[in-house]
């Protein structure tokens, strides 16, 4: 059986850095303490005015194409988990295919909200091990702060932006070992940005745009997520044929560090098997898997042979989980020529990509042409 393995990850977030005082200078009426004690998170990495989705996603691709040393022509499908995308359409994962010089890939986006990579990786690990693709590029990436209202204190202090990417190739052992994906819409108005599509039209009878806030009734979601995160955590551990005291690493969604231990302690986890970072990120939403993965690894918490589970939630309501085996050697360090290589491979990408749109211009060009003289 052909099994879906991680050879290459990488993250990556905006620089700015908004500590818990940072509100407070803001005048919101909340405070560091209420902050890191209700939900863990002692700062977040916001995006600047011009730095759009499919930036922090290329960032990301390009650092797991680098650790899996492979060139984005190699890959067969660029999945972008994000609720945030550059536009309504084209889809994100076009715009990061193109300047990834991933030529020939498909590419779409999956949203799940915050368990939208979860998602996306369960996808591209069934495409892989039924032999559609061999090799499938899965980014997280999003940046709800340009959805947050800076007066809702309810909100605005939970979350940061940021992308992670794996990339996943075909091969002999585990691998993504058991998934599970669930939906309960009856919860769908808990967690929502409801302006901007079909239901709720920004610009409808020239009313002033509504709606282009994220509202979320935060304690009807924390009960929910502890108790559905614990249950999809069982049923991957359980359908992988392990039992909890063989996994080496719980890597849950980093939402709120109660949900995480809350959690922990349902399924019997020592605190030392529970993989945590949201003090420094916030929740990044389809971004929060990947980039806890990433640091994971960096820190040496993962290697070769240990059993992982990933386990995510999100507006939806939504859910998955994932467990799997790692099989990936973990490189040291990347060549230095890697940079340099990247550099030239996405400048290459930029060029074809301009002579393509001028061959198309020229095209219509031609065509017109002809069609009047005909
Ligand atoms: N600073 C100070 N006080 C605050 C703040 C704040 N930032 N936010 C809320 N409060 C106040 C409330 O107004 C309330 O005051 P009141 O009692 O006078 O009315 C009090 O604190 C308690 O409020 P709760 O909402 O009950 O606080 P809770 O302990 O539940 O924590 C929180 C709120 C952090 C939002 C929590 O409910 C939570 O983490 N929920 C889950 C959120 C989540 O995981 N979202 C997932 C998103 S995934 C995706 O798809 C995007």
């Amino acid at each position: 059986m052909t099994h879906a393995q991680i050879t290459g990850w990488g993250m990556y977030v905006p620089s700015t850095v908004i500590t818990n005082d940072a509100f407070v200078k803001m005048g919101l009426d909340t405070s560091d303490d209420w902050i890191t004690s209700r939900t863990g998170i002692e700062q977040r990495f916001l995006v600047g005015v011009d730095e759009a989705t499919s930036d922090l996603a290329v960032k990301a691709g390009l650092q797991a194409l680098a650790v899996a040393e492979t060139h984005g022509s190699e890959v067969d499908l660029v999945v972008v988990a994000t609720c945030t995308p550059d536009h309504v359409m084209p889809s994100t994962a076009s715009i990061v295919q193109n300047r990834l010089g991933a030529t020939g890939a498909g590419a779409m986006d999956v949203n799940a909200a915050c368990a939208g990579f979860v998602y996306a990786l369960n996808m591209a690990a069934g495409l892989i091990e039924s032999g559609r693709a061999k090799t499938v590029l899965v980014i997280g990436a999003d940046e709800l702060s340009i959805y947050l209202n800076w007066k809702d204190r309810n909100t605005c202090i939970l979350f940061g932006d940021g992308a992670g990417a794996v990339l996943l190739k075909a091969g002999d052992e585990p691998g993504i070992m058991s998934s599970t994906m669930g939906s309960d819409g009856s919860g769908a108005g808990l967690l929502t940005i409801p302006g901007g599509g079909s239901r709720f039209r920004m610009s409808a009878n020239g009313k002033k745009p509504a709606g282009q806030y994220l509202t979320m009734n935060g304690p009807q979601v924390f009960r929910w997520a502890t108790q559905m995160m614990t249950g999809a955590a069982e049923q991957v551990i359980a359908s992988s044929g392990l039992n909890s005291e063989e996994i080496d690493l719980f890597i849950p969604h980093q939402a709120n560090m109660r949900i995480i231990e809350s959690t922990a302690k349902r399924l019997g986890l020592a605190p030392d098997k529970v993989f945590a970072n949201v003090d420094r990120y916030g929740n990044t939403s389809a971004a929060s898997i990947p980039i806890a993965l990433c640091e994971a690894l960096d820190k040496g918490l993962i290697k070769v042979g240990d059993n992982v589970v990933l386990t995510s939630f999100g507006a939806g309501l939504s859910w998955a989980a994932v467990a799997l085996r790692w099989s990936a050697e973990i490189p040291e360090r990347l060549s230095p020529w890697v940079p340099f290589r990247q550099t030239f491979e996405t400048r290459v990408a930029a060029v074809r990509s301009a002579l393509r749109r001028q061959k198309r211009r020229v095209g219509t060009v031609i065509d017109e042409t002809l069609h009047r003289d005909s």
